[in-house]
């Protein structure tokens, strides 16, 4: 079995070296080529995996047709924005039997569409399936026990990417429910931003956090049910489980934009710092745009976007956000 990775940044390291590791052959395709060279020389990343070896079996290219034309399984691992802008040069070089995995959580701002859509749209023939849940990649790539949902409409399918990826520290679930497996990952983005700018006052109480995470929570699934998926799919790992985790985590790039909200930076400050807005931004404006189209009411995430864009203070959204919401 050939695998293929694309993208080996902090996510996609992670999970072509837990794959490695399981005993399996994986080419990963790299836009950084200082990285590429430093995977095949010295089987290190040190930018974005710092002081983890990584296996032999792990080799990484700048040529993106070699791991569309000789994978059987291709994991896609790079931001949403680049997911569009990156494969549609090879669309008709995909093999049609290749399985595709998703991994990125975002929308892309430029089409309004999923990474998960991208794709579809993209390679028509091909079966794809999302990957997602509580995966902090610098936890697991330490062999912290790991639990993720793979979804998918393939049995098959799913038990052939489960057994590249399930050993005694990382575990998969099944679900058909690939629209909520992926809104679960992508709308958990926006509440993370918010949680860092609670941080960023000082506002971290458990109590506090419990209640803002738990209407976070009920935000999410009244949005994704009314964008088709299944609510039951945000009770579990994909969704609790993600909004968990990525909130509770130091690593979160959303949480951290929050925290620099909180000390007033403006967005092209907060840009400059962190050399990209984080995926929550663009899932933000999309998603309030949408929710407008359905009708759905998301007084969390609009609060958010008024802090964003200078409409309300934070002390302000606070204070609404406690009178208003925790009731
Ligand atoms: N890091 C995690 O713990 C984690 C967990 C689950 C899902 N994800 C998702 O995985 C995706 C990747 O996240 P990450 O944390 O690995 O990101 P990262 O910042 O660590 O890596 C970015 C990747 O994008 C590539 N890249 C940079 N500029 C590019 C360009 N112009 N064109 C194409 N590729 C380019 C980089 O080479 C690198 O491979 C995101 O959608 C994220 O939501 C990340």
């Amino acid at each position: 079995m050939r695998v293929g990775m694309i993208g080996l940044g902090n996510m996609g390291s992670a999970i072509a070296n837990l794959i490695a590791g399981n005993g399996y052959e994986v080419l990963g395709w790299e836009y950084n080529a200082d990285i590429v060279q430093e995977i095949n020389s010295d089987h290190l990343n040190s930018r974005y995996l710092p002081d983890i070896d990584l296996h032999e079996n792990l080799s990484a290219t700048s040529e993106l047709q070699k791991v569309a034309g000789q994978s059987q399984i291709i994991f896609v691992a790079i931001p949403s924005a680049f997911v569009k802008p990156t494969l549609e040069p090879i669309r008709y070089q995909m093999n049609k039997d290749s399985v595709l995995v998703n991994m990125a959580k975002g929308i892309d701002g430029k089409t309004g569409l999923t990474s998960y859509q991208t794709l579809s749209l993209l390679f028509p023939g091909n079966s794809i399936l999302m990957l997602s849940g509580p995966t902090i990649a610098n936890e697991f790539a330490r062999n912290m026990p790991t639990v993720v949902v793979l979804a998918g409409e393939h049995r098959q399918d799913l038990l052939s990417v489960a057994r590249l990826l399930d050993n005694n520290c990382f575990r998969t679930r099944f679900s058909d429910d690939t629209t909520g497996v992926e809104l679960g990952g992508i709308l958990k983005n926006i509440y993370t931003i918010g949680l860092g700018l609670f941080d960023g006052k000082d506002i971290t109480s458990v109590n506090f956090r419990a209640a803002y995470l738990t209407i976070a929570m009920e935000e999410i699934a009244k949005m994704g049910s009314a964008m088709g998926a299944r609510i039951e799919t945000f009770l579990y790992l994909a969704g609790i489980g993600d909004l968990l985790a990525t909130s509770l985590s130091e690593h979160s790039h959303n949480r951290k934009m929050g925290t620099y909200l909180a000390q007033g930076l403006s967005l092209d400050e907060i840009r400059s710092k962190m050399g990209v807005l984080p995926e929550g931004y663009n899932t933000l404006q999309i998603i309030l745009y949408v929710a407008e189209k359905l009708h759905v009411s998301m007084p969390l995430a609009k609060g958010l976007w008024d802090v964003i864009h200078g409409r309300y203070d934070a002390e302000y959204f606070i204070e609404s956000f406690i009178k208003d919401f925790v009731v």
